[in-house]
């Protein structure tokens, strides 16, 4: 038990004394990640209180959103606030522009507001495209500039760091293998370490088994990823026992650090989660799933003295759940956009109690779960809504426009040519363009306007292709 475990401990049992609470109600070090991508979510006023009354200590937030900022001031809650990755090259080349973003974001709100984490971009690694490369380049040079404002205003409790995904590393398997990417390891992942270490930050991570998992279901075990079962896997090189593909995760970044001579930066755990539901294609996407997650999450947690990892056992590692709400307007595939643990209305859509200690028994039954063995059949992808008939128009201009044939039944003399609805030569682009690119990454979405289904469109002599799975 560290000291500060210990003074905790002595805290708690003295307000326990004091006021008879139970341990129950004893804040956890548990955060979440406020998302805002979604055009039907609570006001940020509403927000802060319902990340209260879930009993959260700290919220991450994408940005610096100054309402939100405004409206956490006097409140307990410890905010991790964001430099956008659009701002880090400006900041990185001048001390002014630094001491600015300083005095807009952090002392307009700072004390009133708790400000423990000042995050430099977000997964500033993940993109290989040029121009986002200047970003690797520009990263620890706007770090060490925030840095120097908040030294120069007399700010030493708010920490700087940067969230990375787990692509940084090129193979978390097994994990005393892992090792930085060759194209960030001495450009941008030595100077960032040493950064961290020098300046006892944190090295902050996104870690989500579900990735792993969803991309090899059949050879990693679904409770494995779930952090539960009695599989076990022992690393050949390191002999430690893993219980759990959260754990080979974390100590991945762990040897990958040590092997530049880091051995002791913390973690955190940026963003971590599953997801409560997806398209009919992706399996392991439930409320079953990401109810079972998050519960055996904070059980481990909150664990006394805490689990940490087989390399770091014992440490406590502060986690940030991803995310408060299902957000609508998130691309990609269904998944994305059902990350939450609440609905756009603030409602549960499962129960999370982030003390860890109520029993499995108590919580009312979950659903079983619908999707977890892979999908089999066949999918379209057809007009998902009653849908405005411009941006229709213009995502079948969209999906005709990739070539290839994909809309040669549209064409005159074509099986889908008029007189068929609208909504037929939408769901006959729709479907074919997914049929055709899917393999390449396309996805079934089209900002909302398609969806999935296993009801063959197709009408007359207009056979709309399918995906076989
Ligand atoms: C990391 O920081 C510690 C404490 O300041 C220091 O002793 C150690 O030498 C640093 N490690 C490296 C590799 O710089
Ligand atoms: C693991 O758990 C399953 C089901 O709970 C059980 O059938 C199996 O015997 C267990 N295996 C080991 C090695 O304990
Ligand atoms: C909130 O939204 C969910 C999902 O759309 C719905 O099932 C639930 O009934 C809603 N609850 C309230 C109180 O509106
Ligand atoms: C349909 O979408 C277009 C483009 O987004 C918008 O200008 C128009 O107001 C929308 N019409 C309706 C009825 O919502
Ligand atoms: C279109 O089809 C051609 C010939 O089959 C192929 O070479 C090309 O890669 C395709 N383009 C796309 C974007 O898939």
């Amino acid at each position: 038990m560290s000291f500060c475990n210990l003074m905790e401990t002595l805290v708690a049992l003295f307000l326990l004394s004091l006021f008879g609470l139970s341990m129950a109600e004893i804040p956890n070090k548990i955060g979440v990640n406020y998302g805002m991508l979604g055009n039907n979510l609570p006001s940020p006023a509403r927000s802060i209180e319902l990340i209260q009354s879930m009993k959260f200590s700290r919220v991450k937030l994408y940005d610096a959103n100054p309402e939100v900022l405004n409206l956490l001031s006097g409140t307990k809650l410890q905010a991790s606030i964001m430099v956008q990755n659009h701002e880090i090259s400006g900041i990185g080349s001048s001390q002014a522009i630094a001491d600015e973003w300083v005095r807009n974001n952090v002392l307009l709100y700072y004390p009133d507001t708790i400000i423990s984490f000042i995050l430099v971009g977000n997964e500033v690694l993940s993109s290989t495209l040029d121009q986002d490369r200047e970003l690797w380049r520009d990263l620890v040079p706007a770090m060490r500039r925030i840095r120097a404002s908040l030294r120069a205003k007399g700010i030493r409790t708010i920490k700087v760091s940067t969230p990375l995904a787990m692509d940084v590393v090129e193979s978390t398997f097994p994990p005393s293998s892992a090792k930085f990417r060759s194209d960030i390891s001495e450009s941008v992942m030595e100077p960032l370490l040493r950064f961290l270490n020098g300046t006892r930050s944190h090295f902050f991570v996104d870690v989500y088994p579900y990735f792993p998992w969803s991309g090899d279901p059949t050879n990693i075990d679904l409770d494995f990823a779930l952090l539960q079962g009695n599989y076990t896997y022992t690393d050949p090189g390191s002999r430690l026992v893993y219980t759990n593909l959260l754990d080979q995760m974390l100590d991945s970044i762990t040897f990958a650090m040590s092997k530049l001579g880091y051995e002791k930066i913390p973690l955190v755990i940026a963003e971590t989660g599953w997801p409560n539901g997806g398209d009919l294609d992706q399996s392991g996407v439930n409320v079953h799933n990401a109810a079972i997650y998050n519960r055996n999450l904070i059980k481990k947690l909150t664990a006394k003295p805490p689990s940490g990892t087989p390399a770091r056992p014992g440490v406590n590692i502060p986690t940030f759940i991803f995310s408060l709400y299902d957000e609508d307007q998130k691309t990609g595939p269904g998944s994305e956009r059902h990350w939450g643990l609440l609905h756009p209305n603030g409602t549960s859509i499962y129960e999370i109690d982030l003390t860890g200690k109520r029993p499995i028994s108590q919580y009312k039954s979950l659903p079983l779960p619908t999707n977890n063995e892979p999908c089999k059949g066949e999918l379209w992808c057809v007009v998902a809504r009653e849908a405005n008939l411009t941006e229709l128009r213009l995502a079948i201009e969209y999906a005709c426009a990739s070539g290839n044939g994909t809309c040669d039944a549209l064409m005159p003399g074509g099986e889908c040519q008029e007189p068929v609805s609208e909504y037929l030569r939408a769901s006959y682009a729709f479907s074919s363009f997914w049929a055709r690119f899917r393999s390449q990454g396309a996805t079934c979405y089209f900002n909302g306007l398609a969806e999935q289904t296993t009801s063959n469109p197709s009408r007359g002599s207009c056979k709309v292709p399918s995906v076989t799975f």
